[in-house]
């Protein structure tokens, strides 16, 4: 039987265009600086996103963990989402790597805003371990692909400026919030210190994300990607394929996002508003590894995320009949 797979975006393998640009590109040692590729990638997605400088680095957890070490000084305090992925997925790599306190606030689907972060914002000098850096994500992978509305964002950061406070961005699907939201990627952009961004989720190229900040701040994040071990060398085959993927699978985003709000609405989902359909499974008698196991002995695969919490995530590997086969079996399973 075959399997329609709706895990997550990051299983998207390259397509013909993706593995021709990278088997055309041009490349050099990105260690020294030499990379074309790396280089023109770099360019591009800082302009992109209205910063100075951008750094080519292998995943999103190490572009993350290298903004929160460039916004947060060891043993201060970072605040975010207690769903974020940064405390849910990261094994404490803030800690490690950074030596830095993380508080973690609730957000309804997960979305950080002025109302959550001003009562817990802790400034230096009141004797307690001082607030730094405020990180939000965009979309919420936990809170169910929601979209962090901008007046929002701009609102924190009005308040962390207010504070001297640092704002990051975990963002590792920005993109789909700015093809579904139509919010240009630098308006986004303007409102953070530092970003990662993804190119290997739902974009579609194999690895690698990039690090989004000012010149000065750029210089520190390839010394802190050196340490990680993150310095690779003829690293443009990898670029090419970033800037295949932004210039020819950004938009088509859109394709993901209306077969998702499809099975939202076949499966009964709660809200869906970008690639991810978040199933809550209460009152269903399923729990969550019941109905992915139930579905794939139908052939769809499916995310657990919870006890009574499954996802159903759109992609390139999921097309317009392996979206309706996908609704059909868990609507059928769920008799909805
Ligand atoms: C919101 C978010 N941030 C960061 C990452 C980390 O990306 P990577 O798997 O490339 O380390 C992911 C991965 O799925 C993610 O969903």
């Amino acid at each position: 039987m075959p399997l329609v797979d709706l895990r997550s975006d990051t299983l998207t393998r390259p397509t013909a265009g993706v593995r021709a640009a990278m088997a055309a590109a041009e490349v050099g040692d990105d260690v020294y600086g030499e990379d074309p590729s790396v280089n023109a990638l770099e360019e591009q997605v800082a302009g992109l996103l209205g910063h100075d400088a951008a750094v080519f680095v292998p995943s999103g957890t190490m572009g993350n963990q290298i903004c929160l070490r460039l916004v947060c000084p060891p043993a201060d305090e970072l605040l975010c989402g207690a769903e974020d992925h940064i405390v849910t997925y990261e094994h404490g790599g803030a800690a490690q790597h950074g030596g830095i306190s993380t508080r973690t606030v609730d957000a309804p689907r997960g979305l950080l805003t002025v109302g959550e972060v001003e009562p817990q914002l802790r400034p230096a000098g009141w004797g307690t371990t001082p607030t730094r850096a405020v990180s939000v994500e965009q979309t919420h992978n936990r809170g169910g692909g929601a979209v962090h509305p901008l007046p929002e964002l701009a609102a924190l950061r009005a308040l962390t400026a207010r504070h001297g406070i640092a704002l990051h961005c975990d963002g590792a699907r920005i993109w789909n919030a700015s093809v579904a939201s139509g919010t240009p990627l630098a308006a986004y952009g303007a409102l953070f210190d530092t970003l990662s961004v993804c190119l290997s989720k739902g974009l579609g190229a194999p690895v690698g994300s990039v690090v989004v900040t000012d010149a000065e701040r750029a210089k520190e994040a390839r010394v802190l990607r050196k340490r990680l071990g993150g310095g690779m060398r003829q690293a443009g085959i990898l670029a090419a394929a970033g800037s295949y993927v932004l210039d020819h699978q950004l938009e088509r985003l859109e394709d993901d996002h209306r077969r998702a709000r499809e099975i939202g609405e076949a499966v009964g989902a709660e809200r869906v508003e970008t690639n991810i359909v978040p199933l809550d499974l209460t009152g269903t008698g399923y729990d969550g590894p019941q109905l992915a196991a139930a579905a794939r002995e139908r052939g769809v695969l499916l995310s657990v995320v919870g006890p009574r919490r499954v996802r159903l995530v759109t992609s390139l590997e999921v097309d317009d009949a392996g979206a309706r086969t996908a609704a059909d079996v868990v609507a059928g399973l769920l008799g909805r």
